[in-house]
């Protein structure tokens, strides 16, 4: 039990009733008390009605009258002590407040004017230093909080005169409940089977229910900010037509990475700066497909497929090296090369991890999540790809787009895609894209007119936007927050994803 709810108890056993709370406990918070009298209401020990009063404070003028006397009265003692005073000299003497003063003194009949305008105490007064002060008393009585016997005229007319300010306040009047007692004992919240057992309950007392109370927020599992927005691209994935590739394999030879993506084995990207290259086991068998190792051989090396190629020797050794695979591209060109076998329209999407070796800051780390889209037709051209680009980002209500020509080894054209970000006013990427090349294409032993394209973004960079998360160590990693990940919303990506 509180403090609070002692003195209640005790206070209200030593007077029979509390007519007012605000009274007995003038610096509680209404609040706090409310609480403390609610909880002793709930043990019966006491029943309590809400009443809003009225109390008054003083205003500055208020507090000088009762630190120094009234105007009315320091300019009786003022005329007093010099016998008399000239009344324009009255308001250098007391300041701008010396004709209230005055006012007052004269209703009072404590001072009289001569013919010469001089102010003379009247002879009714018999000793000045003797007069009491009214105004003053009233005031003292205003601060002890004893306004109920001042009247209603009285304070209104002192209210009027600025000396005092009305302030609401809550009380309340507080009565025994039918269980009084200056003491509470621990109310019972739930019955157990050994109550009823041994037919305790009866004498026991429980705690009434607080039908208004919020309740605990129930515990559940959640998901996090990538997994939802991930479901939300699956779904737009699955609405346009598109089946999820098997993207769960992290480790993928060189060949697969980068050589059936025509990236030649001196290119930059293969550099360990950029690549992770594995350890142990070091390297792994190329795939069973004879001849599409040699159409690869061939088109990197002399060219194939009216291409020139890239005139170097193609090591198959460097091929077989193991990798944390760089983008998930790697599994749309083993997908593609198994679409050879029977070639038809085909639309596939993968989103999942992917790993470079770069310089991690605030937006960055190693690895990070790649969507990914290819989409098999045939004949289908470069304005295919803007339409599809433009179609599958207003899914998400990204519009307006632009693309700008990029460079892709397994890709020509390539665009990078653009769209225009409110917040940063500016046009921001939001992804890559092209047409794959005959050289990818054609080893594979898909036929010249099925054309493929293909797009793919990052995951967090929506993610983010979408969350407002600053630092990507806030999303992935040991400084991120569980408050964070429960209580998070559900992602909508109806509304305009990169603003
Ligand atoms: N692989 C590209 C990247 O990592 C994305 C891409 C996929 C581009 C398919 C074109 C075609 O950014």
């Amino acid at each position: 039990m509180s403090d609070l709810q002692l003195r209640i108890l005790s206070k209200l056993g030593e007077l029979g009733e509390l007519p007012s709370t605000r009274e007995q406990f003038p610096d509680v918070d209404p609040q706090v008390v409310l609480s403390a009298l609610n909880s002793l209401k709930a043990h019966g020990k006491l029943e309590y009605t809400k009443q809003d009063t009225v109390y008054y404070s003083l205003t500055t003028e208020g507090e000088t009258i009762v630190a120094e006397g009234s105007h009315e009265v320091k300019l009786l003692q003022l005329v007093s002590r010099f016998g008399k005073l000239q009344i324009k000299d009255v308001a250098a003497q007391l300041g701008p407040n010396g004709k209230v003063g005055q006012a007052r003194a004269f209703k009072n009949g404590w001072l009289e004017k001569t013919q010469d305008n001089e102010l003379i105490v009247s002879s009714k007064v018999g000793d000045a230093a003797a007069v009491v002060d009214e105004t003053r008393e009233q005031l003292l009585r205003v601060v002890k909080n004893e306004t109920s016997g001042l009247g209603d005229k009285l304070l209104n007319d002192l209210k009027k005169r600025k000396l005092i300010l009305p302030k609401k306040e809550t009380t309340f009047h507080v009565v025994k409940g039918a269980d009084f007692s200056t003491e509470l004992t621990k109310l019972e919240t739930d019955i157990t089977s050994d109550m009823v057992l041994t037919g305790a309950y009866k004498d026991l007392k429980f705690k009434p229910y607080n039908f208004n109370s919020q309740g605990l927020p129930s515990q559940s599992g959640a998901l996090h900010p990538l997994s939802k927005i991930r479901e939300e691209f699956r779904q737009i994935f699955f609405g346009m037509g598109f089946t999820e590739m098997p993207s769960n394999q992290y480790v993928e030879t060189g060949f697969w990475n980068f050589d059936t993506l025509f990236v030649p084995q001196q290119h930059p990207a293969r550099d360990l700066q950029d690549t992770f290259y594995l350890k142990d086991p070091i390297q792994s068998d190329l795939p069973e497909d004879k001849e599409y190792i040699a159409n690869i051989k061939a088109v990197h090396e002399e060219g194939k497929y009216d291409s020139i190629g890239y005139r170097y020797n193609w090591n198959e050794e460097e091929s077989q090296k193991l990798v944390l695979r760089t983008h998930t591209t790697a599994i749309s060109a083993a997908m593609l090369h198994k679409l050879a076998e029977d070639p038809k329209p085909t639309r596939l999407f993968s989103i999942d991890r992917v790993f470079r070796n770069e310089a991690v800051d605030a937006t960055h780390l190693a690895e990070f999540h790649q969507v990914e889209g290819v989409l098999a037709d045939y004949n289908i051209t470069l304005g295919d790809l803007i339409q599809f680009m433009e179609d599958f980002f207003a899914k998400m209500g990204v519009t307006g787009l632009r693309f700008k020509p990029t460079y892709n080894p397994y890709t020509e054209p390539s665009m990078e895609i653009y769209s225009w970000h409110k917040g940063l006013q500016k046009w921001v990427e939001i992804g890559n894209s092209g047409l794959f090349r005959p050289e990818m294409l054609e080893p594979m032993g898909l036929p010249k007119d099925l054309r493929v394209l293909g797009w793919g973004l990052s995951l967090e960079r929506p993610t983010m936007i979408k969350y407002g998360v600053k630092n990507i160590r806030e999303l992935l990693g040991h400084k991120v927050s569980l408050d964070f990940i429960a209580s998070n919303p559900a992602a909508r990506l109806d509304e305009e994803l990169y603003n």
